[in-house]
């Protein structure tokens, strides 16, 4: 088995999904943005807020070019498929869930996520128009389209596994 990755707009549900997903499949679990906390020791507004967001893309597209487990899940940012190398690489190494939800419901998840810069720094219209700006992306480079609207995470981790 190869790598699953997991994309999608911020609170897409992506980690949380991820991690039932390895607990049905008993492939191990990780969270791009947390192997990436622990690698800077520094949390993701910090590094936005050192280094900029262009390095934190870098940090991204390096994290996919290193890793080397072979057979395992991983939750990827929601920025990630927005990268040309970044999508060659996941599909070629693996399999590319894109887990859909509506505008709506991702508001209510990440409005006041003080860990997501990109929240804090926007209004709700321009996280809305990122989302409708990003969708093609997701949509067009993954292998498989979940939708994640009115299932449990239960009927959805199902469907995956
Ligand atoms: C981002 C999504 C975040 C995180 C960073 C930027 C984005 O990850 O990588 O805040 O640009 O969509 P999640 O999708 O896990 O929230």
């Amino acid at each position: 088995m190869r790598k699953v990755y997991l994309i999608g707009f911020m609170g897409c549900g992506k980690s949380v999904i991820g991690k039932r997903l390895s607990f049905a499949t008993k492939m191990p679990f990780y969270d791009m943005d947390y192997e990436i906390v622990k690698k800077t020791g520094m949390t993701i507004p910090e590094i936005f807020e050192s280094y900029g967001e262009e390095r934190f893309r870098d940090m991204e597209t390096e994290f996919l070019r290193t890793f080397r487990d072979e057979s395992c899940i991983i939750a990827t940012g929601g920025g990630v498929p927005m990268r040309k190398e970044n999508r060659e690489i996941m599909r070629k190494s693996g399999l590319v869930f894109y887990l859909n939800a509506p505008f709506r419901d991702i508001w209510r998840r990440i409005s006041t996520d003080r860990n997501r810069p990109i929240v804090q720094q926007s209004t709700r219209a321009d996280v809305e128009k990122l989302y409708n700006d990003r969708k093609p992306h997701y949509f067009n480079n993954a292998h498989f389209k979940v939708e994640t609207e009115r299932r449990t995470l239960r009927e959805i981790t199902d469907y995956m596994a």
